[in-house]
């Protein structure tokens, strides 16, 4: 039942203009036979007083509106913030009691437009979305930049925010991590290559704490960056291997104009260092135009990728190559499908990026 073509009904009803406004898109139509009986002059803010026993009621409504609009915008509801386990899992519970789908946005903050690209994708497919906020320690090396890491806490809430997030998890490293916590989950097949040989212990890191977010969100729907393109191969792997009662879903890299992959760590980017930073796309540019020219010559496009990365003032490579989608296992021959894929030092700031390059 919809009342409002615009979608825009919930700011008519938190600001009082009356039941046309309101844009029903409930999946439990009780509420809307409820709102139906409230007269126009009886609706409140969600904070405001009214007579006896009904503010819960229309708490209820404007919650369940806000949380069901299609349309995220920047006037959605605040995200409740739980740094417990058990007060997630609550919020979860009682989205799950309303029949609705839950989403789940893992994060380590610092958040930016492809962390809110993923965040709108899922609320696009599912009315709770959870984000988690959390810098797991066991996925940085002591000599890596954990202690650095950005974190923003209000600005990213905001975001979660005009995204459209329900809900917020924020736990403490010791939540995640009780004394005497010893339980790792490992995904050896897929996490010694590319980013694993450069960082032995990072995977274990991330299949860890995304194992234990996934247990205490326990979404319906999980999505990830194809930015991470390793992590969410092993990601999906893991799901695979271990039964995991969910959905991943991968979301493509969100750039810069100029092409920059964005990433949490481009803060890190001083002067000059940003232009540089521009290599990384402008080497998949290049071996995506070369194979699209029908170049079958892969180490000849390796070492082109190379020589542009190393050309470039303080760029200095780890890896780049070209890769199977699925092993990620380095292609010997052309294939139909492949992915280019990148880890170079900028000054000091390590940064990824890849492309999945399709031929004829
Ligand atoms: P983080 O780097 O914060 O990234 C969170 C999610 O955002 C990942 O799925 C990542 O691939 C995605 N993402 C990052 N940059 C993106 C971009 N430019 N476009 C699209 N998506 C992008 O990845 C992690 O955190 C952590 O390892 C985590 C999975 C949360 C486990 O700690």
């Amino acid at each position: 039942m919809t009342r409002n073509p615009t979608g825009k009904g919930h700011h008519g009803l938190n600001g009082c203009s009356g039941l046309g406004e309101i844009h029903l898109r409930l999946r439990d139509r009780r509420f809307s036979l409820i709102l139906e009986r409230i007269p126009r002059s009886e609706i409140i803010p969600a904070s405001g007083a009214g007579p006896a026993g009904l503010p819960a009621i229309r708490g209820e409504i404007l919650r369940t509106n806000v949380s069901e609009q299609s349309e995220p915008n920047s006037q959605a509801a605040e995200p409740r913030l739980a740094t417990a386990v058990a007060e997630i899992r609550s919020l979860v519970a009682d989205a799950r009691r309303r029949g609705e789908r839950v989403g789940f946005v893992p994060t380590m903050g610092a958040l930016h437009a492809g962390h809110v690209q993923l965040m709108k994708t899922a609320r696009e497919e599912c009315p709770f979305v959870v984000a988690s906020i959390f810098v797991n320690p066991t996925q940085f090396a002591p000599h890596e930049d954990f202690h650095k890491y950005p974190r923003p806490l209000e600005r990213d809430l905001a975001a979660c925010r005009s995204a459209g997030v329900a809900a917020v998890f924020h736990p403490a490293v010791e939540t995640m991590y009780p004394p005497g916590a010893s339980t790792f989950v490992d995904v050896p097949a897929l996490a010694q290559t590319l980013e694993g040989a450069h960082r032995p212990t990072h995977f274990k890191g991330v299949a860890t704490v995304v194992t234990q977010l996934f247990q205490i969100v326990q979404p319906d729907r999980a999505y990830f960056g194809q930015k991470d393109y390793q992590q969410q191969t092993l990601i999906r792997r893991m799901v695979r291997d271990l039964h995991m009662p969910l959905e991943i879903r991968v979301c493509p890299t969100v750039r810069e104009p100029d092409g920059l992959a964005m990433s949490s760590r481009n803060v890190y980017l001083q002067g000059a260092d940003r232009q540089s930073a521009l290599a990384l796309s402008q080497a998949l540019k290049l071996a995506r135009e070369r194979l699209h020219q029908g170049d079958k010559d892969l180490p000849g496009i390796r070492q082109a990728m190379h020589a542009l990365l190393s050309g470039t003032p303080s760029v200095t490579v780890d890896y780049a190559t070209l890769i199977d989608p699925d092993s990620l296992a380095e292609l010997a021959a052309v294939q139909p499908r492949m992915v280019a894929i990148i880890a170079a030092r900028v000054g000091t700031t390590r940064l990824i990026d890849n492309e999945v390059i399709e031929v004829k």
